[in-house]
C-alpha cells in the first residue's frame, strides 16, 4: 500500500521544476522517443518539434456532452466538456446550486448522468460495473466540506479503516498510515478522536484518509467551506503539495482570496454550464 504512495512520490521528484505537470510530461516521453527517429531529417529544427503536436495528455478527467437531470425534473448539470489532464491543479468556482457537486458525484459515480460520457483516471463510467465501483473510489480520494470522519475512532483509525476494508496486512497499514499522518501534520494527534480536534485538524484527517490508496486524483469539495482564512490557507496549501507530488486534485471552493492569488486552472460554472475556464482570476459572480 506504502508503494503506490513511494510511486507518487518518486514521479513528483523527478521533476520538482514541473509541479502539477509532472506526470503529463512522462506520459509524452515514450512517444516522443518512438517518433525521433523517423523524424531524423528534420533533426536540425527545435527539438520541441519532435514531440507530435497531435500527442494527447494523458487524462485525469474527460467529460463530453454530460447533463444531468434530477427525477425532479431540475437541470443541474447542462452539456458539459470538460477535460483535465494527469497533474493538473483546477479550482471549480460558482455560486450556490451552480451544479459544482454535482459535477463531483458523477465524477465519483454517487450519481449516473442522464447523457454523456464520463471517463474518470482512464475508467470510462457509463461501462464500469457495479462490482467495480469500490476500485474506481480507490483510485479517487474525496475531500468534503463536513469532513466525514467517524466519530467513535481516533485520527488513526479513521485513516487505517480503509485500508483495513480491503485487506491490507497490519504492518503496512501502519506504515502508511504513520507516513499520511506525518504528510499532514498530525502525528501528534493520531490517537484523538475528531470530537478533540479543531476543524482544520479534521480536514487535515480526512485528507490523509483520502489519501490511502495512493490515490491518482483528489477531488474536494469545499474543503475549506467550514474554517477560517489562515486555516484555509493551510488546507490549500497541503493540497498543493499533495498535487506536487504528482497527484491531480480539483477543489470546489468559494474561496475567492486563494483562487486569485493562486493562478491556478479556474473552471466557472452558473447554471450548470462552465461559463468560464481560464488561468487565475475570481470573478464577483462566482460568490
Ligand atoms: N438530489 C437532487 N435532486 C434534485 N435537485 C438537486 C439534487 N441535488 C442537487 N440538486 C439541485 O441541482 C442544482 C445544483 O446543485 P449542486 O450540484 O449541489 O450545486 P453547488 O454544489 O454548486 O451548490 C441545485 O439547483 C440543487 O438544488
Ligand atoms: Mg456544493
Amino acid at each position: 500500500m506504502s508503494d503506490a504512495l513511494d510511486r507518487r512520490a518518486t514521479r513528483g521528484a523527478a521533476d520538482p521544476g514541473l509541479p502539477g505537470r509532472v506526470s503529463r510530461a512522462t506520459a509524452l516521453e515514450p512517444t516522443a522517443t518512438t517518433h525521433a527517429g523517423s523524424w531524423a531529417p528534420d533533426a536540425g529544427q527545435d527539438s520541441s518539434a519532435l514531440i507530435p503536436m497531435d500527442a494527447p495528455p494523458r487524462l485525469a478527467i474527460s467529460l463530453a456532452e454530460v447533463t444531468k437531470v434530477y427525477p425532479n425534473g431540475k437541470h443541474a448539470i447542462e452539456d458539459i466538456d470538460l477535460e483535465v489532464p494527469e497533474g493538473d491543479f483546477v479550482f471549480l468556482v460558482g455560486p450556490s446550486g451552480a451544479g459544482k457537486s454535482t459535477l463531483i458525484k458523477l465524477l465519483v459515480r454517487d450519481e449516473v448522468p442522464t447523457t454523456g460520457s464520463v471517463v474518470v483516471a482512464g475508467i470510462p463510467l457509463d461501462k464500469i460495473r457495479r462490482g467495480d465501483i469500490p476500485m474506481l473510489r480507490r483510485r479517487i480520494g474525496i475531500v468534503f466540506q463536513d469532513f466525514r470522519l467517524l466519530p467513535r475512532k481516533t485520527v488513526r483509525e479513521n485513516v487505517a479503516f480503509a485500508l483495513e476494508v480491503t485487506g491490507t496486512p497490519r504492518g503496512a497499514i501502519r506504515t502508511t498510515v504513520d507516513r499520511l499522518l506525518a504528510l499532514v501534520g498530525l502525528t501528534a494527534q493520531a490517537d484523538q478522536r475528531p470530537g478533540q480536534l479543531s476543524g482544520g485538524e479534521m480536514q487535515r484527517a480526512a485528507i490523509a484518509r483520502a489519501m490511502v490508496h495512493g490515490p491518482e486524483l483528489v477531488i474536494a469539495d469545499e474543503p475549506t467551506g467550514n474554517l477560517d482564512p489562515l486555516i484555509s490557507w493551510e488546507i490549500i496549501q497541503l493540497l498543493l503539495r499533495i498535487n506536487e507530488m504528482g497527484t491531480t486534485v480539483l477543489m470546489a471552493t468559494h474561496n475567492a482570496e486563494v483562487v486569485t492569488a493562486l493562478r491556478k486552472r479556474v473552471v466557472a460554472l452558473e447554471e450548470g454550464r462552465i461559463i468560464r475556464d481560464e488561468v487565475g482570476g475570481y470573478h464577483r459572480e462566482y460568490a
